[in-house]
């Protein structure tokens, strides 16, 4: 069930972290991206026998065999040989694009997507080639061939779109044929809620490097190593492996006890939490069409945000003091390159969207 977390030290509570200016007697969280959700028993109890056990040097713990489960969940068969565990999805991302590229390369990035991907563009200097994809419109003339890297977020955060089989095509034909990278950040792809089950990046082209973690299917943010990157290619792997040695970016014991235990047993935890989120996000669409009809909302298949066009309201400043006088704390369009947007993480208690929609429909 939905708790909230107010008392911890949770990020998300504190309104010193918070986007805006939250002075509010009652805010309303909705925006870092974990969920409200107290974490599965069994990761619980693993971490916790680990932590009372008297081995804590160096260790290597094999999580091979459970990611390879955890992605039969999914029908998809990976070689145990191609996995590599890392720190963060973000770290694999920044390693891989300053791995592939030299300085000044085109990496083509998506808009709206996660910051920490348009920042691992810019901050290894390189040039990001920009795709606005608003609603998942993609075409071929809109992808630059010049470009060494294509990094995408799929699903995407922060609307949930998931690309179709088509779009998924035209994107592995293009790299193909330009001889592009594709780093792919998969970490909210379980997070699916209607039909099959999406295709891993790993499956659809050799030339990628899938990045995913336990981290957010299980709401296991604060235990950021239980990343991992999945790479077919045998040259490309070696060499991002070796960078990945160099700089000790692997990761730490704690994090893979955990990821062996959400992966291993955590199952029915996580299909009780989607179906959880699936009902809230229904929930949420009802009450956004009663109560706000003239808000344009997207809720993608995937994961648990909704993004609201709010740009008739002002500029993002304007927005932000709207939302800072009733107490509703969101994250803003431009941490995703979309200003004029905001972002709603709806894994919360139901009573909690009831009290957002309701003050959100006094302000706008
Ligand atoms: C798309 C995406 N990638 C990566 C991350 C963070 O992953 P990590 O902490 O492993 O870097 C997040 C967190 O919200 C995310 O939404």
């Amino acid at each position: 069930m939905f708790a909230e977390r107010s008392t911890s030290q949770a990020l998300k509570y504190q309104r010193e972290a918070a986007p805006g200016n939250c002075k509010h007697e009652d805010p309303l969280f909705l925006w870092i991206a974990d969920m409200d959700i107290p974490p599965s028993d069994t990761v619980i109890t693993a971490i916790s026998e680990f932590l009372h056990s008297d081995t804590f040097g160096y260790a290597d713990i094999d999580i091979s065999s459970s990611v390879r489960q955890w992605y039969q969940r999914r029908d998809t068969e990976l070689s145990t040989d191609w996995l590599l565990p890392l720190h963060s999805v973000v770290s694999g991302a920044i390693t891989a694009v300053r791995t592939f590229t030299s300085p000044d390369d085109k990496v083509m990035v998506f808009a709206p997507t996660y910051g920490p991907l348009y920042n691992a563009v810019v901050s290894s200097e390189r040039r990001p080639v920009v795709i606005d994809w608003a609603k998942g419109n993609i075409d071929e003339k809109r992808l630059d061939p010049d470009a060494k890297v294509l990094l995408i977020c799929h699903p995407n955060n922060p609307d949930g779109i998931v690309l179709n089989h088509q779009q998924l095509t035209m994107l592995s034909e293009f790299c193909e044929k330009h001889d592009i990278l594709i780093v792919a950040d998969e970490v909210h792809a379980d997070l699916v809620f209607e039909g099959p089950a999406i295709p891993a990046w790993f499956d659809l082209y050799k030339k990628s490097i899938t990045l995913n973690s336990a981290s957010k299917s299980f709401n296991l943010s604060g235990i950021p190593a239980s990343a991992y990157a999945i790479i077919p290619d045998e040259s490309i792997r070696k060499r991002f492996a070796r960078v990945i040695a160099r700089t000790h970016l692997d990761s730490g014991p704690v994090a893979r006890v955990a990821l062996n235990a959400a992966y291993q047993s955590g199952g029915k935890w996580f299909d009780n939490t989607l179906s959880l989120l699936n009902e809230n996000r229904e929930l949420l669409r009802s009450l956004f069409a009663q109560l706000l009809p003239e808000i344009p909302v997207t809720m993608g298949n995937a994961t648990y945000f909704a993004w609201l066009n709010l740009n008739k309201y002002g500029d993002e400043k304007e927005v932000q003091a709207r939302l800072d006088d009733i107490g509703v704390v969101l994250s803003p369009g431009s941490e995703f390159q979309y200003p004029g947007y905001f972002r709603l993480n709806f894994a919360v208690s139901p009573e909690l969207l009831h009290k957002t929609v309701d003050r959100l429909s006094q302000a706008f």
